[in-house]
């Protein structure tokens, strides 16, 4: 058996191809590249739900702008015992009041959720009032607005779709696999984008970026970081935003964020200094795990520079992975119709390892 399922193969998929060797990510036949800053979040949705769906119209911008207006009635909802919850647990539980089914109604409803209830969260939780959506708008610029309470420039709405495009699907990770064994005993979809959104809150999957901050905050300045890492080191955590299962070489989507925070540093609100003292520190990183792991091909994930983009953007590090969901629900929408339309029930099997009962004398 494979420790943690590695190089396992459970699902035959035409959705996304993650090649760990190259460090290379298809997402339904186009390279990350000609995705990522080019493509809109609707644009992608649209790509990774064809042919899951009879009735899916070219455009998805206004039924999901219609979606958004239409879970914005479960806010009423968000009482104060889910505002003392972290957002992704406040969110996951607005998220849970949707009803189930595989329509494709439900399903623009659900990938509405994570972006309408993250927003309102954390204005709520910072004692303002949630901001109503607006049909009017694409979804990255309605979240940036509902989220800010302005509205955003340009740049910014591409640098959010660039992040929501980046993460929209990543072949079998934990949270998609999780999603897809739901799928396949027919729950539904919302029983499904729930369970995703429970397996990507671990900080060994979605919850390493706001810990990148503190990391970098508590560094403070690049002399810092060799003592700060080799402590950790010592104490035996894991250092966030580095190491992945898949990418032996370095994670795609890391060079796809930091190209986007490049392009966003005028109109941003990074301080000055931050993208080049984010890099001393990941430098730092890299070759401490070089000289403490020699054996391991650890490099630099999606998650590194995914806390500073969301940073730039003026997303709360407490939300990074809602941010991080509102992406990865089309990816696990998209896998769970896979699955319900072409596969069986998914039950592996256990080896018995325990005491065998005592037999009769
Ligand atoms: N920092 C320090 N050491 C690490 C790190 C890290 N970030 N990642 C792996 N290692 C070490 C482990 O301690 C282990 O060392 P050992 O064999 O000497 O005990 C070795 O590398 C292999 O680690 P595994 O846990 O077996 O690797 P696995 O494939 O199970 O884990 C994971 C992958 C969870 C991403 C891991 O690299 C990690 O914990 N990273 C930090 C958290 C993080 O960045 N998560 C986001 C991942 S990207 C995503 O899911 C979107």
């Amino acid at each position: 058996m494979s420790d943690g399922l590695e190089g396992v193969v459970a699902a035959d998929t035409v959705l996304s191809e993650v090649d760990g060797q190259a460090g290379r990510l298809i997402i339904r036949g186009h390279d990350l590249d000609e995705l990522a800053g080019r493509a809109r979040y609707e644009d992608v949705l649209r790509l990774l739900w064809d042919g899951f769906f009879d009735d899916l119209p070219t455009d998805l911008t206004p039924a999901l702008a219609a979606a958004r207006a239409e879970v914005f009635a479960e806010v009423a909802a968000l009482d104060t015992g889910l505002l003392d919850r972290t957002p992704i647990e406040a969110m996951r539980a607005l998220t849970a009041r949707l009803a189930d089914g595989d329509e494709l109604e439900v399903a623009l409803r659900l990938t509405a959720a994570p972006a309408v209830f993250t927003a309102a969260v954390v204005r709520a939780q910072s004692g303002e009032a949630p901001i109503r959506p607006d049909p009017g708008l694409s979804h990255a610029a309605d979240i940036l607005r509902m989220v800010r309470g302005a509205p955003a420039g340009r740049a910014e709405v591409t640098g959010l779709d660039t992040y929501l495009v980046t993460v929209s699907d990543h072949g079998l990770n934990a949270s998609t696999f999780a999603a897809r064994v739901i799928a396949s005993t027919r729950a539904g979809l919302a029983s499904a984008v729930l369970g995703g959104i429970s397996a990507l809150k671990g900080p060994l999957h979605g919850g390493a970026p706001g810990p990148v901050i503190d990391m970098l905050d508590e560094i403070g300045r690049p002399e810092n970081a060799r003592a700060w890492i080799e402590e950790a080191m010592d104490r035996g955590d894991r250092l966030m935003g580095f190491g992945h299962r898949v990418y032996k070489v370095r994670d795609p989507r890391a060079d796809a964020l930091k190209a986007a925070v490049r392009r966003l540093l005028d109109a941003s609100n990074l301080p000055p200094g931050r993208l080049e003292f984010a890099e001393a520190v990941e430098a730092s990183v890299l070759a401490i795990l070089k000289e403490r792991k020699p054996n391991r091909s650890l490099d630099t994930n999606v998650e590194f520079y995914t806390a500073l983009l969301l940073e730039a953007l003026g997303l709360p590090p407490s939300a990074f992975t809602c941010v991080f969901a509102m992406g990865r629900v089309g990816g696990w929408i998209a896998h769970a119709r896979e699955q319900l339309v072409g596969g069986r029930l998914i039950r592996p099997a256990s080896r018995y390892i325990g005491p065998m009962p005592l037999q009769a004398a």
